[in-house]
């Protein structure tokens, strides 16, 4: 008999998320790849095996054993996009978005990402590590175990540096593991109002190198895991040729490159942030045939957030469906931020992209587990159970693991086991 750290047992179905290497696309978006009885062996935080309890038990002794109780086990959830560093809040512009005011009128009016940017800019390290702890607690107990967190509250490079600084030590001191992006290109702040090609130069030849350095002495680059350069490529945030600059000089440090394109307006980021080979494009509401072609046909990522047209009320979601259908790899993610989507929810995510983009559960949820997983840059490392990967994993109240996607609005999640430890 092995000697093993962990063995979660009685569980109705291991869902592994096991397939192909690579991204999953098309077809094979319709199988989830579960285990009936199975259970999964865990050493020194690692899966060594996923099968039925019964093989398990034969071969392995467990230190410790977690009872499923009968509900289903899957991987731990990754949310591939989030602005989860921050202070304050936005409760009172929600209010007025409300009484009819739009994202856009008051982001133009000096709301918005400048508004959350005057409260970070202010906050000290602990002030930021302590507010967004509450929100990476709550992410935790709904089933996410791995998420990105980008940077662009800061807008200028001290407290840009702040927020990755607590970036990392959330990800040391926190069960979810956090990928960090540098986003200084995320809107233009209020000082260089009408002079956003200054700011760009700021971005480019100070911001950038800096965070760059920072992340080459980080915990981050010493385990192997990414820092991520994205752009706000939008109307009232940056045009194509300023957001190619900033992705372009990305890719002079060795970073690798994400793109929030196609959100409000189509302005032609994404053909642009495919040609520089971005790992993600993401938002992607309003992609037409022609960029869903152009994406099914390129190894990125489409990172959809369907949190955000529900938050704004809106009717225009992306085209999922289409997507899919094409070819092209989608993940999705909660997009969590002060203003367009305070939402810690995947689970909502992916029931609102059910009912409104028509994926089907399966669809849904390799969107949260290894494509999303790829989409940061850890196909290998998260994402699916199999031997190898990191015991990241959920266990669900229920058999059925699509009561996932079908109830919403609760917590289905009974346990999250991070890293084999139980949290
Ligand atoms: O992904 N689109 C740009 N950035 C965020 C919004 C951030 C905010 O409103 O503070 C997003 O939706
Ligand atoms: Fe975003």
């Amino acid at each position: 008999m092995e000697a093993i750290d962990l063995l979660v047992h009685n569980a109705a179905h291991v869902v592994t998320c096991a397939g192909p290497p690579g991204l999953r696309r098309g077809e094979q978006m319709r199988n989830v790849a579960a285990v009936p009885g199975g259970a999964v062996a865990v050493r020194a935080g690692r899966v060594l095996a996923v099968g039925p309890e019964a093989a398990l038990r034969r071969r392995y002794a467990p230190a410790a054993e977690l009872d499923a109780g009968g509900g289903a086990v899957l991987p731990g959830l990754v949310d591939p996009h989030t602005h989860v560093v921050y202070a304050g809040d936005r409760v009172a512009e929600f209010e007025r978005r409300i009484a009819g005011a739009t994202y856009q009128e008051i982001m133009a009016a000096g709301g918005g990402i400048a508004s959350t940017a005057r409260a970070t800019r202010v906050a000290d390290v602990e002030r930021l590590v302590a507010e967004t702890r509450r929100r990476l607690d709550q992410m935790l107990r709904l089933g996410t175990t791995t998420a990105e967190s980008k940077t662009g509250y800061g807008l200028e490079t001290a407290a840009e540096l702040r927020q990755l600084e607590a970036t990392a030590l959330l990800d040391a001191s926190h069960p979810i593991d956090l990928v960090p992006t540098f986003l200084g290109a995320h809107a233009v702040p209020a000082e260089y109002a009408g002079r956003g090609d200054d700011y760009l130069e700021l971005v480019v030849k100070e911001m950038l190198p800096a965070a760059a350095r920072w992340y080459a002495g980080s915990p981050f680059a010493a385990a192997g895991t990414p820092l991520f350069v994205d752009v706000f490529c939008e109307r009232g945030a940056f045009d194509v040729p300023q957001s190619r600059r900033v992705l372009e000089a990305a890719r002079t440090h060795g970073l690798p490159l994400k793109a929030h394109v196609d959100e409000f307006s189509a302005l032609g980021g994404l053909a642009m942030a495919l040609e520089l080979g971005a790992v993600s494009v993401d938002h992607l509401d309003v992609t037409g045939p022609e960029g869903i072609a152009m994406l099914a046909a390129s190894e990125t990522v489409g990172v959809l957030i369907p949190t955000v047209p529900f938050n704004l009320g809106g009717a225009h979601f992306a085209d999922a469906r289409a997507m899919v259908d094409a070819g092209a790899a989608i993940a999705l993610t909660t997009d969590i931020n002060p203003g367009s989507a305070p939402c810690p929810s995947l689970p909502l995510a992916m029931a609102i992209a059910c009912r409104y983009q028509r994926l089907l559960p399966t669809e849904a949820l390799l969107a949260v587990t290894i494509n999303a997983a790829h989409a940061v840059g850890l196909g290998a490392r998260v994402g699916s159970l199999e031997p190898g990967k990191l015991a990241d994993l959920i266990v669900l109240e229920m058999a059925d693991w699509r009561y996932l996607v079908y109830e919403f609005g609760g917590n289905p999640v009974r346990s999250v086991v991070k890293r084999g430890q139980v949290v």
